[in-house]
């Protein structure tokens, strides 16, 4: 990753896990959850601070949920709301890797993971994945691939740590059009 790009998405991220409002064109929160499709019941076990800072674009779960005792990674975990709700559906022999660039973001997971035994949360970015090859059944993903600008080495990593036949779930923003050169040398519109 491109050290300016990862400069400003790391203080965007920072400025989210201190306050989550405003920084987003969609919803954000509990509500944006709920309108999701996530379940009540997957998150009231999870801290309040970490289900505000819930700022992805869709639910992940629609398309895979985790198998009891699968091996799960959250890449772009943020502060942790997918990797708790895989922890609770993988069960006690299960065991979720979230990993962020932010350590802002890393800080608030770690907090909370406290209470979800098999979780464990890593600093790092999608392009170089600090996990053996074939380490996951399953890896998550939510609102992230959209800021890797290397996105053939971020495919490339998730297959790697994937068991062959495992599953990435992601859900994501896509870019329809052809952006316009400003918006191309915009920090911002890379971080957003
Ligand atoms: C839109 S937020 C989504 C956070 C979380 N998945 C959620 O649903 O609340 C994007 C997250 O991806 C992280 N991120 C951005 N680029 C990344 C990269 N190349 N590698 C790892 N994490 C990255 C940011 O730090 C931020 O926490």
């Amino acid at each position: 990753m491109t050290p300016s790009v990862s400069r400003a998405i790391v203080a965007k991220y920072r400025d989210v896990a201190a306050r989550p409002c405003g920084h987003f064109k969609y919803p954000v929160g509990r509500r944006s959850a709920l309108r999701l499709g996530y379940r009540p019941a997957w998150l009231a076990p999870i801290p309040r601070d970490v289900v505000a800072r819930f700022v992805g674009v869709g639910n992940p779960f629609t398309l895979k949920r985790p198998a009891r005792g699968s091996r799960v990674l959250d890449v772009g975990c943020g502060c942790g709301m997918d990797a708790f709700i895989a922890a609770q559906l993988a069960g006690p022999r299960g065991r979720v890797s979230g990993l962020d660039l932010t350590p802002e973001m890393l800080a608030r997971a770690r907090r909370a993971g406290k209470r979800f035994p098999g979780t464990e949360f890593l600093e790092g970015t999608v392009e170089a994945l600090p996990f053996e090859r074939a380490s996951f059944d399953l890896v998550i993903s939510n609102g992230v691939l959209n800021l890797a600008p290397d996105k053939d080495a971020a495919y490339r990593e998730i297959r790697r740590v994937l068991r062959p036949g495992g599953v990435l779930a992601a859900a994501d923003l896509l870019v329809v059009e052809t952006l316009p050169p400003q918006t191309l040398a915009s920090m911002d519109a890379w971080s957003s």
